[in-house]
């Protein structure tokens, strides 16, 4: 019962904590991934008709998606929350499905604060300059990150250009001198090209997730996990759909776990036409399944 309340309570904060980061960017604010409480509630305040909106749905701002554009990787690391460890089909995804799917739920919503391309690793990705210069042209996504392993450098001129735009922004991942081992040329080819990147390092971050056993763990206890999961709001779109959790979703993907109705979205025109997606949208990542 208490966990069902807290996953009521998860959903306003979700709404309100996409709302901020979108006025936050707005207002030339830079929060990054923190804010003070202060400052959360100025925002809130200070735009009281768009924050009723965003709490009736009206107005569907996403803080966060991950747009998933391949499963091929440079590393198979142990325990990655996409699963490369257990995928022995690597692929790419279809570019026109993804920018197609991406329109789509543009048209839906009101702003996405942050959309990351990833993988896999996205600097493997063949079409990343296409979807890049899709997302750079879209109003409502505020920024784009690119989140790499450090195993490459960028080949791709066009995509060297465009990341000097303030719109974008790289994530290394710092898995170690001797497994992300371009990532100090890596950081240097940015600096030339006055592209905005972070540096992360795996250390304590990385997260041992268990395997694929059934644990028959309680609904209580499983909505207890999933609210205290500091991934939770990452939404994963990939194969025309977004789901709520990247570990499910390419479970799913790989026949490991079965995919559950009430665990996805899907995307497309055919399945929802326009008009009819931001309120599957807004029930989707704002109300979740509570039975
Ligand atoms: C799935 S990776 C894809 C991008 C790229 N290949 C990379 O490793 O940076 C996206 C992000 O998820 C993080 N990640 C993957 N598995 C994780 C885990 N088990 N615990 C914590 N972070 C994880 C990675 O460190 C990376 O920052
Ligand atoms: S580099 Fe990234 S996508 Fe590749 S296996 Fe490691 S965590 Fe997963």
């Amino acid at each position: 019962m208490k966990s069902k309340i807290k996953l009521r309570i998860d959903g306003i904060h979700g709404i309100l904590n996409s709302l901020v980061k979108v006025l936050a960017f707005e207002s030339n604010i830079d929060i990054d991934r923190h804010i003070s409480k202060g400052l959360y509630m100025k925002l809130l305040f200070s735009n009281p008709i768009r924050t009723i909106k965003a709490l009736a749905g009206k107005d569907l701002n996403i803080g966060y998606a991950d747009v998933v554009l391949t499963t091929v990787c440079t590393l198979k690391c142990k325990g990655c929350g996409a699963l490369i460890d257990h995928n022995n089909n690597q692929c790419h995804y279809n570019v026109n499905k993804i920018i197609e799917t991406l329109q789509h739920l543009l048209e839906a919503v009101s702003h996405i604060n942050r959309i990351h391309l990833l993988g896999g690793e996205p600097l493997c990705y063949p079409y990343l300059y296409e979807v890049m210069s899709f997302l750079y042209k879209q109003e409502k996504v505020n920024i784009i990150g690119i989140t790499t392993n450090g195993t490459l450098m960028i080949k791709d001129k066009r995509v060297l250009k465009l990341l000097r735009d303030k719109k974008f922004q790289v994530d290394i991942s710092y898995y170690g001198e001797s497994v992300s081992r371009k990532q100090t040329e890596l950081k240097q080819q940015l600096e030339e090209n006055h592209i905005k990147y972070i540096l992360h390092t795996k250390g304590s971050n990385w997260i041992d997730f268990g395997g694929f056993n059934r644990r028959n763990k309680s609904v209580e206890k499983l909505y207890r996990i999933f609210t205290e999961c500091p991934f939770k709001w990452c939404r994963p779109i990939f194969d025309g759909k977004m789901f709520r959790c990247t570990r499910s979703a390419h479970g799913s993907e790989l026949g490991l776990i079965p995919l559950e109705a009430d665990e996805y979205i899907d995307l497309s025109r055919d399945n929802y036409p326009s008009g009819k997606l931001r309120k599957e949208l807004y029930r989707f990542l704002y109300t979740p399944p509570i039975t």
